[in-house]
């Protein structure tokens, strides 16, 4: 683990491991963990400027998370001129977490007994939010052809037939990569306008993309912005997930009113430094945002390039938006071959299933780390693969 540049960032393993938080803790030295969604990035000068002067003026009490502390607005701006989704002020709310968020929208906007339909593979965590919201998931696997992954709308349509209340999406989609196209977001807001449902779109990925356009769910039509809840945040894209801030885009009025009356349970726990540290990130993070993007860029490029001359390109389809590459390891005959990755190569990867049933015999890889570990990563995967399967 010697070269410490990627994209100009002198960064490496060591210093991630002075954070001290879960990205290189999980395991001892001898596991390279491609785990945790963290970056192996320094953080945006600007945003730690921002959380230096916050503390020097001990902003640690509890935050201000109405207009008044400005980052409503803020936020807005960032979403309508950068994100690519008209709103105004007054129709963003702010939560600590998106997690929290998907639970109240599955909560408020699913009807009692409904059930929430999640296409799948998805980002594990959605599941349990659905849970404790107190509905059911219902998965229907993506499809899957020499394109990527797209949404099944059929299936989407007979399970919203069937009674479920709400399409709960993740876009761009983790773990798989992908940027929905607009037509089948089209496609599905007129299903889903059809059954009278909604969709929750989880977006927080968005604003890590390559070459391809990102199109927020809410903004392929009016019907879509009436029946959307979406979720963002710049914990994600800046890299600093453990500040507690997100955002709610609510561009139906009326659910606004209704997120209004949630209790202070349902919406508490935001973090004043996530709230400074976000507010730095969406006016003064864009050249660091592009740097983090060429350098992940790099790293995608050395994924696609070391399978495919190994004779494994089928093994990773480049990802068109976040730092997470989903390895398609069906070739080893095991619905979780994270689980043998990490017992015969000693690299850890995330297991495919916990994704949904449509996640076995896959793994996802955190590819936010630099080149060498990467590399080196890369190689006992396929040295082992070329062996066993
Ligand atoms: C799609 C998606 N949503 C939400 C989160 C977590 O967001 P939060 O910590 O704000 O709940 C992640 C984290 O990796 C994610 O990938």
């Amino acid at each position: 683990m010697t070269d410490t540049r990627y994209a100009g960032f002198e960064w490496d393993v060591a210093k991630s491991r002075q954070r001290r938080t879960k990205r290189w803790s999980v395991y001892g030295p001898e596991v390279v963990d491609l785990t945790v969604a963290e970056m192996d990035l320094p953080i945006a000068e600007p945003i730690m400027a921002a959380l230096r002067d916050a503390l020097e003026r001990q902003t640690v009490g509890y935050p201000i998370p109405g207009p008044q502390s400005g980052l409503p607005e803020t936020a807005a701006k960032w979403l309508t001129e950068v994100h690519g989704l008209p709103v105004d002020a007054g129709a963003v709310r702010l939560l600590p977490e998106l997690m929290k968020g998907i639970t109240n929208a599955v909560r408020e906007f699913t009807p009692a007994g409904a059930a929430v339909v999640v296409p799948t593979p998805t980002y594990r965590s959605f599941f349990g939010a659905v849970e404790l919201a107190g509905r059911s998931a219902v998965e229907v696997p993506m499809l899957r052809d020499a394109d990527g992954y797209h949404l099944d709308c059929e299936r989407i349509d007979e399970a919203l037939a069937a009674g479920a209340g709400s399409v709960l999406l993740c876009h761009p989609a983790n773990p798989v990569g992908r940027l929905f196209r607009p037509s089948e977001l089209q496609q599905l807001a007129a299903v889903v306008d059809r059954h009278g449902a909604r969709v929750i779109s989880d977006e927080i990925h968005a604003p890590l993309r390559y070459q391809r356009d990102f199109v927020p769910y809410a903004a392929v039509g009016e019907i879509a912005r009436r029946h959307a809840v979406t979720l963002f945040s710049a914990t994600k894209a800046w890299n600093i997930p453990g500040l507690r801030c997100g955002f709610a885009a609510l561009t139906n009025p009326v659910d606004v009113e209704r997120w209004d009356r949630l209790p202070g349970a349902a919406t508490g726990g935001i973090s004043p430094l996530g709230m400074v540290a976000s507010a730095a990130a969406f006016e003064y993070g864009g050249s660091w945002l592009e740097r983090a993007i060429e350098a992940l860029a790099g790293n995608r490029a050395l994924l696609e390039r070391r399978f495919a001359e190994a004779g494994l390109a089928e093994v990773y389809a480049p990802s068109e938006a976040t730092y997470l590459a989903w390895l398609d390891l069906r070739r080893l005959g095991a619905a979780d071959p994270a689980a043998i990755l990490r017992e015969k190569t000693g690299v850890a990867t995330t297991a495919g299933p916990e994704h949904g049933s449509a996640g076995a015999g896959f793994a996802r890889l955190n590819f936010a780390t630099p080149p060498d570990v990467l590399d080196d990563a890369v190689s006992r995967i396929i040295d082992f693969v070329r062996t066993a399967g």
